[in-house]
């Protein structure tokens, strides 16, 4: 189990504003696959460690990435988010990246060190003055800024009283919440809470790869659970605070495949749905989690599950995004999980004759088509934004200092004609986000991974040079379509 094993009608019809013969004449008209319907918001997307740099400056506190990098041998080349792509100093060359592509959207992360150095008490001023230009420069350039609260950089000295396993993180998450809401809700409407529960937490606290960089099944399941009432409690801190902003959180899910038709493949495909696809987002939406992953008497237990924490970790979440990368192969396997009573199956996130992209990830757009038509059912039909979705691709400047990466031209096509195609068929995506605007830190695997549409050169000053497919992309948000 790690990384990579494991609208409504935008015609809006108004009642009165066609004839029936109108009407019929528009639904009949042929689906154009690669089409997006009108007013579709095209983004991009980054987050705070991955890009900022600046990691001690204006008051920031240490975060848990801050420390774990530092560890010998955890992150390749023993490469650090340091400088990273400097954007806390080049914020605005950032913006003008986005708008030189046409993008109208910014999915960002805020870092909550920069807020609270120590991941509690009053806010530190600078770090909300940073957020403040940075939302202004957007909002300047007719961008629409969708910041998500928390990335994975949780504040050092909350780790060290126990981290997402211990209950009281929760109450200092919605605190952080209450401070965003308050200073920047009169220009921010749509956020974010979380990106990715599942990821963070299982890499962070049970396989140990990614900060804090934890091998604990037994504390694993308790920051789920810590997770989960935290998207209740910060849903509820903002709403107080402004009951008109938007609340959504981010998701990151993948088709579970049973590698063979047997019975036995299959029941460890829904297994593995209900805790990689639906452990958080369904639970956060409806109070409790899903049965038949953990003993059902141990369960409360097991995740510190209190009277009253269904009402507690309820959101009624006003939007969904989705992150989409690839698709997911079951096995059963009946593997000792360090949980009592719990036998895992085997997964694998990159297999069969599929192309591969440089990080050996599964190319499978057709598996975000099926997420998306799943996900649309299990989120009774909330809009959805694409939140992330990318490639890796190690491709640098030629002679010339083009960078001429047709495969992700191709990875994007391939995506963005699925999601043409879910759209079609009913699902309520209003947006998307290529990840990423640039390249960046790609967490275990530092700087050696590059998801941008934007080349950075990390070895001259974070020089950034838009890539054959940032030109590509900045022409489908204008068009409105894919070519
Ligand atoms: C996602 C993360 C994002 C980036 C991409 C490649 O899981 O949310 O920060 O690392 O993968």
């Amino acid at each position: 189990m790690n990384r990579r094993n494991l609208f409504t009608s935008a015609l809006a019809l108004g009642a009165v504003s066609l004839m029936p013969n109108m009407a019929e004449a528009k639904k009949a008209k042929k689906f154009v696959e690669g089409t997006f319907p009108e007013g579709f918001i095209w983004g991009a997307a980054t987050a705070a460690y991955q890009v900022e740099g600046a990691w001690n400056e204006d008051g920031k506190g240490e975060s848990i990435w801050d420390r774990f990098t530092l560890a010998p041998g955890k992150i390749l080349n023993g490469d650090t988010g340091k400088v990273a792509c400097d954007s806390y100093h080049k914020y605005l060359e950032d913006v003008a990246l986005l708008k030189a592509m046409n993008l109208k959207s910014y999915r960002f992360s805020t870092a909550w060190t920069r807020i609270q150095p120590d991941g509690t008490g009053p806010a530190n001023q600078k770090g909300l003055d940073y957020y403040s230009r940075l939302t202004d420069a957007l909002l300047e350039a007719g961008i629409r800024p969708l910041p998500t609260l928390y990335h994975w950089d949780l504040p050092q000295e909350l780790e060290d009283r126990g981290g997402w396993p211990v209950r009281d993180t929760a109450q200092r998450f919605a605190d952080y919440a209450d401070i965003m809401a308050r200073a920047l809700g009169d220009r921010i409407e749509n956020w974010s809470l979380f990106n990715e529960s599942k990821a963070f937490t299982q890499i962070g606290y049970w396989q140990g790869a990614w900060a804090p960089g934890r091998k604990d099944p037994l504390a694993f399941f308790k920051a789920t659970h810590t997770v989960n009432l935290a998207h209740g409690m910060g849903f509820k801190a903002m709403k107080a605070v402004n009951p008109k902003l938007k609340i959504g959180s981010v998701f990151d899910v993948s088709p579970q495949i049973a590698s063979t038709e047997s019975e036995a493949d299959k029941a460890a495909a829904v297994f593995m749905d209900k805790l990689s696809n639906l452990w958080f987002v369904q639970s956060v939406l409806t109070g409790a989690y899903p049965e038949g992953v953990l003993p059902f008497d141990k369960q409360n237990e097991l995740l510190g599950f209190l009277p009253g924490d269904n009402t507690l970790m309820q959101a009624d979440l006003d939007f969904i995004g989705i992150n989409y990368y690839s698709r997911t192969r079951v096995w059963d396997a009946q593997k000792p999980s360090g949980v009592p009573g719990l036998l895992l199956p085997d997964t694998e996130w990159a297999f069969g004759d599929h192309e591969k992209t440089d990080f050996g990830w599964d190319i499978y757009p057709q598996g975000f088509y099926d997420i998306l038509k799943r996900m649309q059912a299990v989120t009774g039909n909330r809009p959805i934004e694409i939140t992330e979705n990318g490639a890796a691709y190690n491709i640098g400047p030629d002679a010339t200092g083009a960078i001429h990466d047709a495969k992700r031209i191709a990875y994007y096509k391939g995506h963005l004609d699925a999601l043409s195609r879910a759209i079609n068929d009913g699902v309520p995506v209003r947006g998307y986000h290529a990840w990423s605007l640039m390249d960046n830190f790609e967490w275990a695997a530092g700087y050696s991974q590059r998801f941008g549409l934007t080349y950075v050169d990390f070895a001259n000053d974070q020089k950034r040079t838009i890539k054959d497919s940032g030109h590509w992309y900045g022409e489908v948000a204008k068009a409105n379509r894919t070519f």
